[in-house]
């Protein structure tokens, strides 16, 4: 079977999140289950300077008014179709903002552009290459499947999957003319959207099939708590809705094979830990003792609940334990962080900024990561942590709730615990959680069970590449 993928980040290549993750391991994946995926992305300058030999294998005088061609070249094992069209992704910033963070004013224009490229080559296909099936993520890619539904390729089965549904790219009404649908795309049952026009409500009414990233996310946003305003939409799609669980890619995330830490080790060689340990004190200028560090790997941001953390800080320092915090996002977020470092020297290390490397060498020093998101559709960071041995602290939510066990009396016993999970996210739970943690962590023969429990739970992609691989079949068995 033949996939297009379509998404605006892919890792190596570009990542603002766990959505780079994603598209960049479910390709190969998916391999193993007889589906060749390709994905469409879009140019920016970090792509364009990663393609090697590339072939020129389409073209367009005029794509929302600016010249384009599709770029077709494999890099790092991920066959990539990349869209170049400098006026739209050649620029200095992030996928969706300019280097102060403001997001680019004709992203509708450049994800628009994205989709509609989806769209043709899912009708024309591509010098013999033909996509079965289309499947695409979040709003920056979701009018894929509404200019298929409107356009030639409307028999194509389209898969529309969401990351978070708190970005769903709405714009204003004016657009609509420029966007090249039908008027009948206009109305309830296309893009409109609150009087307004939105990318992933446009997806969502289109698609043959919704995917999101866990089971407990699918049912949360059944709700108007977690569905932000399109939970009465998903309800009246629910049979079509799908919670699939993302895993990770066990070839990058590998501690017994991980050349970005300071020493590899396996469930069976823990005391490995130890040199990392003490290199993730180094960096983060933590005092080199026995306390049990926490880290932080996050956006910094309200969902990731990183208000509540900054408020629970001296509460931690309190119990003697230390924190190292990886992250960036709202600045009053980054300052409160930096002012705690401040206040406590030697046990509070942080760092602003993105840096992959040393994510991974904190989950290979680290004993514990903090998640007590508000929501999380599915989180890769606590998934990461598992295959560590760096215990994960979540909140009861989303995607955390469905892959770590919480070390409960019952779970302790069997050997079955593998983190503590906590309920509601606020900061009464999250200080109890952060307390739990601090005393199972003294007690090493149940905290090291916790680590081999975690480090031997699936967290592998064969599981859900399998139901991914069903799905698409079932859809083509629909059309056929
Ligand atoms: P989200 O996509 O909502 O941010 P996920 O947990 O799904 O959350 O994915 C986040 C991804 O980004 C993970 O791979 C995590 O390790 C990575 N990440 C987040 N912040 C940083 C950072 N400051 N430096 C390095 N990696 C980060
Ligand atoms: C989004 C979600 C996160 C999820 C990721 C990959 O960024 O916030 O929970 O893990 O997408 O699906």
């Amino acid at each position: 079977m033949k996939l297009l993928s379509v998404a605006s980040e892919i890792y190596p290549l570009v990542k603002t999140g766990g959505l780079a993750d994603v598209a960049g391991a479910l390709p190969g994946a998916l391999a193993a289950q007889d589906v060749q995926v390709r994905t469409l992305v879009p140019g920016y300058p970090g792509v364009i300077a990663r393609l090697g030999k590339a072939k020129v294998v389409r073209r367009y005088e005029a794509l929302f008014g600016v010249p384009a061609t599709v770029l077709a070249a494999s890099v790092d094992g991920l066959d990539l179709l990349v869209l170049d069209a400098p006026d739209f992704y050649a620029r200095e910033g992030g996928p969706y903002g300019d280097p102060a963070g403001n997001e680019w004013p004709d992203n509708w224009r450049r994800f628009a552009a994205l989709s509609q490229v989806g769209a043709d080559i899912a009708a024309e296909g591509l010098k013999g290459w033909r996509p079965d099936v289309v499947h695409v993520h979040d709003w920056q890619a979701a009018m894929t499947a509404a200019y298929m539904r409107f356009g030639p390729a409307h028999g194509v089965p389209k898969v529309v999957t969401i990351h978070n549904l708190a970005f769903q790219g709405r714009f204003g009404a004016d657009i609509f003319a420029a966007l090249g649908l039908p008027q009948e795309a206009w109305g309830v049952d296309g893009v409109e959207y609150y009087g307004g026009i939105g990318y992933l409500k446009a997806g969502l009414v289109s698609a043959d099939a919704i995917t999101t990233v866990s089971p407990t996310y699918a049912e949360e946003i059944r709700s108007p708590v977690h569905g932000m305003g399109l939970d009465g939409l998903i309800n009246g799609r629910v049979d079509r809705l799908h919670g699939i669980l993302n895993g990770v890619d066990t070839d990058i995330w590998n501690p017994a094979n991980d050349a970005l830490i300071s020493k590899t080790y396996s469930a069976r060689s823990l005391g490995g830990r130890m040199a990392n340990r003490r290199a993730l004190e180094s960096r983060f200028g933590l005092d080199h003792d026995g306390a049990p560090i926490f880290i932080i790997v996050s956006r910094l941001t309200w969902q990731k609940g990183m208000d509540l953390l900054v408020d629970a800080i001296d509460h931690l320092v309190g119990l003697g334990a230390k924190l190292a915090v990886l992250g960036s996002g709202d600045h009053p977020l980054e300052g409160a962080f930096l002012g705690a470092a401040d206040r406590h020297r030697g046990r509070i290390g942080v760092q602003i900024g993105y840096d992959e490397p040393l994510s991974h060498l904190m989950q290979a020093g680290g004993d514990a990561i903090l998640i007590p998101s508000r929501f999380e559709p599915c989180g890769l960071t606590q998934l990461y942590a598992l295959r560590y041995g760096c215990v994960p602290v979540v909140a009861r939510v989303g995607g955390l709730a469905d892959t770590v066990i919480d070390a409960n009396e019952a779970a302790l016993a069997a050997g079955a615990a593998t983190g503590i999970v906590f309920a509601p996210s606020d900061p009464l739970a999250l200080h109890g959680a952060i307390g739990r943690a601090v005393r199972l962590h003294g007690q090493r023969p149940v905290w090291q069970a916790m680590q081999r429990a975690g480090m031997r739970s699936e967290v592998s992609w064969d599981h859900s590449a399998a139901r991914y691989a069903a799905l698409y079949r079932a859809l083509l068995a629909e059309v056929a």
